[in-house]
This record gives C-alpha cells, structure tokens and sequence, in this order.
C-alpha cells in the first residue's frame, strides 16, 4: 500500500481566540480532497488544542506542538501525553528545530519524548533537519543520521511515526529548498531508514518536507516521489494551505 499524504499545519505560537475560529471556519468550508487521499493535521497551540478540536471538521485531526518526555508531576509549565489522550489529541509534533535551537532539546531528549509519545498511544511527527553551516560544511546527511538515530535506538514500531525533513534554513525564511535539494533528502533518509532500520519501515514510513512551503513552490514539490506531505508553519494560517492540501493530487 502506498504511503498517505499528510499535510501538517504547524501554527507556533500565534492566534487569538478569534483567529482560530475564522481559520477553522476557512477550513471547514473548504473542498479538499478526501481522507484516503491526504490526511491533514492542524496543530495550533495547547490554549487552543480544545477549541480546535471541537470546532474543525471531523476529516481533519488535531496535534500538540510537544509534550513532556514522560508522565505529569512537578513540571511546571509542561503537557503530558496523558493529557493529550485525555482530550482526545492524536498527534504530536516533537524535536521541531525551534524547540532544539532555542530550549536546548537534544537529540537524545527528543528521542526519549518520541518513544513517551508512542507509548502512550500518542501518533509523532518527528522533525529533523541541518543549520546552513551544517548544510554548507557537507554534513546534512550525518546531522539528520544523527538525529534519526536517537529515535530508532528508543522506538522498535514506526506505524506511528511521521518524519518531517526540516532544514533550518529553510524554516521561516521564504528560502524554500528546491524540489531536488528536498527529493535528494527524503531519499538520503529512506535509505538509512532501510539499512538502519528495516526495508519495510523505510517503504511505510512518511518523510514528509518542511521550510517555506506555500500554495505556489506546493505542487513541484509534492511531485518527487520521496516527498509525502509537508509540515506547514507560516501559510498554514492563511488561506493558501487549502492549496497545500490540495497539492497531495
Ligand atoms: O513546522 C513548520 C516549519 O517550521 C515550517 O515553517 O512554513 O513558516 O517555514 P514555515
């Protein structure tokens, strides 16, 4: 069977409660091709995680930006997996670079949230990805390796395990990479998903782009055959992720 397009819209830390009953109200109203065709995800911030989820059309489903490495207790300021659970939130996104850069996660940490999540019956979509030094000092391949190890080393099921190829650079920047730098990637990494992990891991597991998508570069690449959706920050709150969504045919 053939690997689902997914389309993951990453809202950060933006929103008010206003702005996310107009964009749900957007998406709700939106024809988009069917559940078997893409599988879309919206993951606004924990606030807002309750609004969304009983605002948004059932097709669509629901994940937090991160969750705790492992169960609640005196951890201020942190959201289990249990808790996920409890609201009835399938997905999370883990070790995005915003939280590796800027809060420290390594890829040890991100791994062990990783397998938490799992464990709890929480679906992951792990992100991945190089600086620009690492990318023009020729080690991409060895930091996303890297990176992708400390998981595989803490998990031994992928069935729910989302890989999003991240390049920093390309996050937030308009610099999207181009559908070669990312096919070249996504393949790079299904291949050591194979010799690392298993061939059938490598052929089941969606590795899906992030950095600069929009409804205009969308189309080229979700054209190259390793690319299988795309993790979606900035257009994700504007109109043109309907396009996003609509670039899985
Ligand atoms: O999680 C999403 C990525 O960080 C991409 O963000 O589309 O604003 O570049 P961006």
């Amino acid at each position: 069977m053939g690997r689902k397009f997914l389309v993951g819209g990453n809202w950060k830390c933006n929103g008010t409660i206003e702005e996310v009953k107009k964009i749900v109200t957007t998406l709700n109203e939106a024809e988009v091709p069917p559940e078997d065709v893409v599988e879309v995800i919206i993951s606004p911030p924990f606030v807002f995680l309750t609004l969304v989820k009983s605002l948004l059309r059932l097709d669509f489903y629901v994940a937090a930006q991160n969750c705790w490495v492992r169960n609640g207790g005196a951890f201020t300021g942190e959201i289990s997996a249990e808790m996920l659970v409890n609201l009835g939130i399938p997905w999370v996104i883990l070790g995005h670079s915003e939280r590796r850069s800027l809060l420290n996660e390594t890829n040890e940490f991100v791994g062990d949230k990783v397998a938490y999540a799992l464990s709890r019956g929480v679906k992951v979509i792990a992100c991945v990805g190089e600086t620009l030094e690492q990318r023009e000092s020729d080690s991409t391949m060895e930091v996303i390796a890297v990176q992708t190890k400390a998981i595989a080393e803490r998990i031994s099921n992928w069935d729910n395990v989302v890989l999003a190829y991240e390049p920093v650079w390309a996050i937030g920047t308009g610099k999207v990479a181009t559908p070669i730098q990312a096919q070249e990637i996504h393949c790079e990494l299904r291949k050591w998903l194979k010799d690392n992990v298993s061939p059938e891991v490598a052929e089941s597991t969606r590795i899906i782009y992030g950095g600069s998508v929009n409804g205009s570069n969308c189309k080229d690449l979700a054209a190259q055959p390793d690319v299988d959706g795309f993790l979606v920050g900035g257009a994700s709150l504007k109109p043109e992720f309907l396009d996003i969504i609509k670039s899985a045919t």
